[in-house]
């Protein structure tokens, strides 16, 4: 009987921080990754999260506006959802001339931290009425996609980022309270800001935000997905109007989708879009009428289409690696050319047999790979000098399986910093990660500061169908 990692296993690991894979990363080449994939994301699903909207609205006196409770609830309500599916989740409080609001966060904690590509939507309604349209529509999709993402098993390159904003109808509140406090270096790293905000308009048009130059490449990918739906687009001049706008000013690329809201159709409008000329795109914006009722469904299918289309190909985009973390390596050995020279741990893990490929030279360390229950490992204690101002681990790994599972966690590599009495995990790999090609993984060392702690690589196999992680030229890199 193979043991498996259960449902409370794993929130287990997530809440104590380790990083477990809870899907399969495709044995893709990065051919395979290139292709344009375009996943149906559930309109069902979403339709489900804008009863939840509307039954939070009617429950708190018909609104979700910022300082009254149909807010928070909507922001703890998005926030449980997250979580749930893994997210790492960040409630980030502000103050504002109606009472305090909150940005909800949601960060999928695998892929190139240097390398962000966001997604966001306000979540909050006037005081009017609930807000379905506007705005639980393009919440309620982007939530629906990041599910979506967390439940398909993709492993992205990037780190996906997704945003619900409050207090947009205050002034684009939120997302300007978000960049605001995004030191300069994380600014830098977000490669793309899509922004949602009515998407399901009961007499719907095609929008497609052009007002951000630097976004123009996510902008023409929008209109090729919708063209190549059979669904005609029209460009639109937003600039201020939503909350794409605070990462534009900081030179962000962006781009979004808008169905209208208090403009009127036109008849050549109504022509490629269907719906009725000379009448509002909504005529219930900003109005008591903007319930679960003020929705067209087609448009929010294809708006969330649309929206997983974009997520699932940014995940994926080469953005470059940068430069090499550089510096000075502290681990002695590193390549394990010299054998178990400087190594400690199981013997026979440091190898040289030509059934693994090494990464550079012949030999390297390869945990895993018999087939049989039982554990191996190999780690070096280093000392981290006080005065540092970065710390950095560095390994290649290359994982490959007998397993076929795409779901279930059999065979894992544990990578440990053994502090005293304290080891943590600062990432779990198993055979759901199989990836024949050596890939780089980093982490922030820094926190080992001014102490000498192991760096240790444990891995661990159940009874039969092996998985091999063979880790090859290790750094602790220091400036
Ligand atoms: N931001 C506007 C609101 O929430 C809606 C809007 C979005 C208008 C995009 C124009 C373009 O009221
Ligand atoms: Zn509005
Ligand atoms: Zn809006
Ligand atoms: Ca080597």
């Amino acid at each position: 009987m193979r043991k498996s990692l259960s449902a409370a296993a794993l929130g287990a690991a997530l809440a104590a921080g380790a990083l477990v894979v809870p899907g399969n990363l495709a044995s893709a080449t990065a051919t395979d990754i290139a292709a344009v994939v375009s996943p149906d994301i559930s309109v069902t699903n979403t339709k489900a999260h804008l009863d939840q909207f509307q039954s939070i609205a009617t429950s708190n006196g018909g609104n979700r506006y910022t300082g009254r409770p149909g807010y928070k609830a909507s922001a703890d309500w998005v926030k449980a959802k997250l979580d749930a599916a893994g997210y790492t989740t960040t409630l980030q409080s502000f103050s504002t001339s109606a009472g305090t609001s909150y940005n909800v966060i949601a960060e999928w904690p695998f892929g190139d931290a240097s390398h962000v590509v966001m997604a966001g939507s306000h979540l909050d309604s006037v005081s009017a009425g609930p807000g379905i349209n506007d705005n639980g529509t393009g919440s309620a999709g982007v939530l629906e996609t990041a599910l979506a993402y967390a439940a398909s098993g993709q492993t992205p390159k990037n780190r996906l980022r997704f945003g619900f904003w409050g207090a947009e109808e205050l002034g684009l509140l939120g997302s300007k309270y978000y960049v605001n406090n995004l030191p300069a270096a994380e600014r830098d790293k977000v490669e793309l800001y899509l922004n949602f905000d009515m998407i399901a308009s009961p007499n719907p048009g095609y929008f497609v935000y052009d007002d951000n130059p630097a976004g123009n490449g996510a902008r023409d990918d929008l209109v090729t997905y919708f063209t190549s739906k059979s669904v005609q687009t029209e460009f639109i001049d937003v600039q201020g109007r939503s909350d794409h706008a605070a990462f534009r000013s900081l030179g962000i690329p962006t781009a979004g989708t808008f169905s209208g809201a208090e403009g009127t159709k036109s008849s050549a409008q109504a022509t490629k879009w269907g719906g009725t000329a000379g009448q509002a795109f909504d005529a219930c914006y900003h109005r008591a009428c903007d319930t679960i009722t003020n929705l067209n469904l087609t448009s929010l299918d294809r708006q969330i289409d649309a929206i997983g289309h974009m997520i699932w190909n940014y995940a994926q985009k080469d953005y470059g690696s940068g430069p090499p973390p550089g510096g000075t390596n502290l681990l002695l050995n590193p390549g394990f050319e010299s054998g178990a020279s400087n190594w400690t741990g199981t013997s026979g893990v440091v190898t040289s047999s030509t059934s693994k490929p090494a990464r550079t030279g012949t030999w390297k360390a390869w945990l895993g790979g018999k087939g049989v229950t039982g554990t191996g490992n190999t780690g070096q204690a280093v000392a981290i000098p006080a005065t540092v101002t970065s710390a950095t681990l560095a390994f290649w790994v290359r994982i490959d399986t007998a397993e076929t599972t795409t779901s279930t966690v059999y065979d894992t590599v544990k990578v440990q910093i053994v502090d005293g009495s304290t080891t943590t995990t600062l990432a779990t790999y198993s055979n759901l990660n199989k990836n024949t090609t050596y890939t780089e993984k980093t982490f922030n060392l820094l926190a080992y500061k001014g102490k000498t702690v192991t760096v240790k690589f444990l891995g661990a196999e159940d009874s039969s169908l092996q998985t091999s992680f063979v880790i090859d030229d290790a750094a602790v890199l220091v400036p």
